[in-house]
């Protein structure tokens, strides 16, 4: 990977390519605690199929940075759940679309293990084409019923270990912040985006 041009013009700016308004605002508080400032581009990236995350996100952000030309993040997640196997993973917007938190709550009827993980994973890529992975995972349980109004997906019904009894859907974005998947990768993201541009 080559070195950032010194003449950069964006600064400690990065343009992140979606259309969920939550994962933006959730990418606004984390990287403001590095003064990393983010616009959206509002814009639909094709979405791969794949049985792996980071595959996905590399995928949409190359398609992202050659549609405009800008150092751009995309952001990649699924919801794991470990008594179906990791189900539903990477499939995990189409399975909340089809069948939502309620489905969700239905195949894990009377299943004791609730153990669950979301993943995430922040590509990034410049117009040289400097592409970057970060990863980021929060475990926690999968709750016995929706719980809260915030947020967006499976908030309702993740339980982040580090705050047992209180969904990621009874939180405010900061505090879902402190631990959140997205969270921890954009973080990784931010101390690397910081070093290779100083
Ligand atoms: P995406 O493909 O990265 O947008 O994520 C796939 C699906 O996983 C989304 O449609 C949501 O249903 C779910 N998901 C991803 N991240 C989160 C999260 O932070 N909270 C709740 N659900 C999420």
């Amino acid at each position: 990977m080559s070195t950032i041009n010194k003449n950069f013009p964006y600064g400690r700016l990065i343009f992140f390519v979606t259309e969920n308004a939550h994962k933006f605002n959730e990418a606004r508080s984390v990287l403001a605690e590095y003064n990393v400032a983010v616009a959206m581009i509002k814009m639909r990236t094709l979405e791969v199929q794949d049985d792996d995350i980071e595959n996905i996100a590399r995928i949409r952000v190359l398609q992202a940075v050659r549609e405009v030309n800008l150092p751009v993040i995309v952001e990649d997640a699924g919801l794991f759940i470990d008594a179906l196997g990791g189900f539903p993973g990477p499939y995990s917007s189409y399975v909340y679309r089809k069948i939502g938190l309620g489905g969700i709550l239905k195949l894990l009827n009377g299943v004791n293990d609730r153990s669950a993980k979301f993943k995430s994973v922040v590509a990034f890529c410049d117009p040289n084409n400097n592409l970057k992975c970060f990863h980021g995972i929060v475990e926690g349980r999968i709750s016995l019923e929706a719980r809260g109004s915030g947020g967006f997906g499976f908030d309702p019904i993740f339980e982040p270990n580090e705050s047992p009894g209180k969904t990621f859907g009874e939180m405010t974005t900061e505090e879902k912040c402190r631990f959140s998947h997205r969270a921890r990768a954009l973080r990784e993201f931010a101390k690397w985006y910081r070093s290779w541009q100083a």
